[in-house]
């Protein structure tokens, strides 16, 4: 408990929380990640099991997050050290850890966005591959990238540091819908391309003997993308549910959430897709810069490319600011909250010192690849295992009780969302866990 009463900071409207949470969901994990790892993991077979994913674990799992949240109306650390007694009191310290480490990183790769907006609006991009790596190589790391860390966090530190009301929820509330305008928008365009059949039927046709022959490597990678693309598992959702009413259904907002973000998720690939296929490079290219270099030189060989790569680039990086401010939340709540210090001063503090962990992710992309495995695979998968397993397992009843609140009587509902986290939620990501270790080590 703090011991300065401050009173807290809640949305202002309804439709507030949802767009946050939504700005949350939608970011680099939709327009960068997702596209990646379908490549890499094998295509429409990938997609088939991160959707399921999404639908039967990230659902009941967002759920306990905004349990959690509306439940405590404090910060990760301290909703855990309400609701959990022994060694679950110490939990919340995961989702800070998290938090800290992947903003570190996705900070870096926001940076490289902003780059490449520019770059597309000053010079056009390279159609040459080989160009286009080399010039990736140079603008990705070194100087060039801290510079424009530095500027992503700084911005990421001015609307945190305006609090709930005039920063968070007037930023996102401009962002939201420019996202899913300027998205769709692409899809259509890219629709137009001569690629985009073989593009479909690549991304569209799942071909089920891949999933299993690989599954222990599509497993935790789907798990994984499906609990990072809903920014669970890193005390985002019970820090944006901690600021709600006890009148909103909470089933009905993370169904929309989820909507949305799988939805972008999805139509970025019929974005993404056929412009590789149209320019003739390979999905299957592994690797966090991988689709930097390959988007970069698909847009030099296009007509008006240069402007469809500036308008793609620039829509990921509001996408990724609209994410960076609710990581960042987490840890500044922490500190508001606990420590009764002044958002700002706070803001900024926390700020510097992830641009200085980030750091190293900008001098070295096999850092900033290793970074990203271990918070998505370990640090995120951690955090939401053991949060299933003490909401499901051991504070059930009150768990459901909260959620009845501003829906009403649950009936069977309530139960079948509690086994829902028993089993499939902690079985799955043990199993992730598992197998995301051992795929770290390796
Ligand atoms: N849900 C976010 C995404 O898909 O990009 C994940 C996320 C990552 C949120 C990093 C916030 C953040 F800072
Ligand atoms: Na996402």
């Amino acid at each position: 408990m703090s011991s300065v009463e401050i009173p807290r900071e809640t949305w202002a409207t309804r439709i507030g929380f949802i767009f946050a949470a939504v700005g949350s969901a939608v970011g680099l994990g939709n327009i960068w990640r997702f596209p990646f790892q379908v490549g890499q993991e094998g295509g429409a077979a990938f997609l088939v099991m991160y959707l399921l994913f999404i639908l039967a674990v990230g659902f009941p799992a967002m759920l306990v997050e905004f349990v959690v949240g509306r439940y405590t109306e404090r910060n990760p650390v301290g909703a855990l050290r309400e609701i959990g007694s022994g060694a679950w009191r110490y939990v919340g310290w995961i989702f800070i850890a998290t938090g800290f480490v992947i903003l570190s990183y996705y900070s870096v790769v926001a940076g490289w966005t902003i780059r490449y907006t520019v770059l597309g609006l000053q010079d056009g991009y390279l159609a040459d591959a080989a160009e286009a790596e080399a010039q990736f190589v140079t603008l990705a790391s070194g100087l060039d990238a801290i510079v424009l860390h530095a500027l992503f966090m700084a911005a990421v530190i001015l609307i945190v540091g305006a609090g709930i009301k005039r920063g968070i929820e007037l930023a996102v509330t401009v962002m939201v819908p420019a996202i899913i305008v300027i998205v769709v928008g692409l899809a259509v365009y890219a629709a137009t391309l001569e690629g985009a059949g073989d593009a479909y039927a690549y991304y569209l046709s799942p071909d089920l003997g891949v999933i299993a022959a690989n599954w222990t490597s599509i497993l935790p990678a789907a798990a994984g993308q499906a609990f990072f693309t809903l920014s669970l598992g890193m005390g985002v959702m019970i820090t944006y549910a901690s600021y709600l009413g006890e009148d909103r259904n909470l089933a009905e907002d993370g169904a929309i959430v989820i909507g949305f973000d799988t939805a972008i998720a999805f139509v970025t690939g019929l974005i993404v897709f056929p412009i590789l296929f149209t320019a003739g490079v390979d999905p299957a290219d592994p690797g966090a810069g991988a689709i930097f270099v390959s988007l970069a030189a698909a847009f030099g060989d296009l007509t008006l490319g240069w402007l469809v790569g500036a308008v793609f680039f620039g829509t990921v990086a509001i996408a990724a600011l609209s994410s960076a401010i609710s990581l960042m939340e987490v840890v500044v709540s922490y500190v508001v909250d606990e420590h009764a210090v002044d958002r700002r001063v706070a803001a900024l503090a926390i700020g510097g010192g992830i641009f200085v962990l980030g750091i190293p992710s900008a001098y070295d992309l096999v850092l900033l690849d290793l970074f990203d495995l271990f918070a998505d695979q370990i640090l995120l998968v951690l955090g939401g295992l053991l949060l299933a397993i003490l909401v499901g397992w051991i504070l059930s009843d009150l768990a459901v009780e909260e959620l009845s609140l501003g829906i009403g009587d649950l009936g069977g509902y309530g139960t079948a969302w509690i086994w829902a986290v028993r089993i499939p939620v902690v079985l799955v990501l043990i199993v992730a866990l598992v197998l995301g270790v051992l795929d770290y080590l390796e």
